[in-house]
């Protein structure tokens, strides 16, 4: 699975929220590469899945100040978005802390999906000038 490359061209021109979506694809990285060794145990996909969620919601909490004071006309549904991420981030890890078998590959990947789309597409919404 090719690991998401951070560049310029996705900055949103708010110095936190970059640096924050760009420790988003860090993480989603090391999450990458640990679903991709066969080795990688249980716990460890817990740990780092539940390290990129918990990462993700404290950004959505930055983010969405920025929405409100930049494009508070799209707040409305671009926090809808970020809810479906929280809810299904809460179900991911409820699965895996209740020892549920997943596939690594798959799971890596669904959140790979929703976070570069998120990342590359909706929150260029929030560039200067772009609403
Ligand atoms: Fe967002």
């Amino acid at each position: 699975m090719a690991k998401p490359q951070w560049s310029d061209a996705f900055s949103v021109g708010d110095v936190e929220v970059d640096s924050q979506h760009r420790m988003l694809f860090e993480l989603l990285g090391s999450l990458l590469d640990l679903a991709a060794k066969p080795t990688a145990s249980h716990r460890e996909l817990s740990e780092a899945v539940h390290g990129l969620t918990t990462y993700a919601r404290v950004h959505f909490d930055t983010e969405e100040e920025l929405w409100l004071s930049r494009a508070p006309h799209r707040y409305p549904e671009h926090r809808r978005m970020h809810e479906q991420f929280r809810a299904r981030a809460a179900e991911l890890e409820h699965e895996l802390a209740a020892g549920k078998p997943i596939d690594p590959l798959m799971l890596a990947a669904e959140l790979q999906a929703w976070i570069v789309q998120h990342l590359m597409v909706e929150d260029q919404l929030l560039k200067p000038g772009a609403a």
